[in-house]
């Protein structure tokens, strides 16, 4: 795990790495607003943040970086927070986060609402917890110009995978106010 203020380890070009051009034809890499982190933070004490960099981790100082390859590597025990690149690789995150909780970890995953896709209909059962997000939200990065925040274009929700498998409790959630855009209740 990266820690801060040291070069991520190893040095073999990372299998799953996402570089912008994904979802409608941005980065796949849109940031998590702070105050939702903060608000399941809050819940769930994550130690570590299994995919991000330096610049964009929620977890300063324990975050799995894409030279490390958080698809690769085992995470930690504990809580474990996850937005993923949305990109081709999702369902190997996906899969990867209910295999860790397998392990003994609890990991959090915020993913956008595909229930057409295979993915969602292999591993979601297994969750024992699905928020369903009331609203869309306005991730960082999403914007025309970079860093602005945009409400996304798709429906999004939390999947928390624990050594407890499914089948999973469904929520209805509200957004953190700041968090949320428009919403169809
Ligand atoms: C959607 S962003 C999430 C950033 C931050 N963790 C958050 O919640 O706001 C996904 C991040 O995963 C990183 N990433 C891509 N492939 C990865 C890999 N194989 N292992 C670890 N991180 C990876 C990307 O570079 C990007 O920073």
């Amino acid at each position: 795990m990266a820690t801060e203020g040291e070069p991520a380890a190893g040095s073999r070009p990372p299998r799953a790495y996402e570089s912008p051009g994904g979802v409608d034809g941005k980065s796949t890499n849109w940031e998590t607003p702070w105050d939702l982190f903060e608000a399941l933070d809050s819940e769930f004490r994550f130690i570590c943040d299994a995919a991000a960099e330096q610049g964009n981790t929620k977890v300063p100082g324990a975050f799995i970086s894409p030279e490390e390859d958080g698809l690769a590597v085992d995470w930690p025990r504990g809580s474990v927070w996850l937005n993923p690149p949305y990109g081709k690789a999702l369902s190997e995150w996906v899969a990867k986060a209910r295999a860790e909780a397998e392990r003994g970890v609890t990991v959090v995953v915020l993913v956008p609402v595909r229930s057409s896709t295979k993915w969602w209909h292999e591993h979601v059962p297994h969750a024992t917890e699905v928020r369903l997000m009331i609203g869309r939200i306005q991730f960082i990065g999403a914007g025309v110009d970079g860093d602005e925040r945009r409400a996304s274009p798709f429906p999004s929700a939390v999947l928390v995978f624990t050594p407890l498998g499914g089948p999973p409790r469904l929520r209805h959630v509200d957004l953190p106010r700041g968090g949320s855009k428009g919403g169809e209740r």
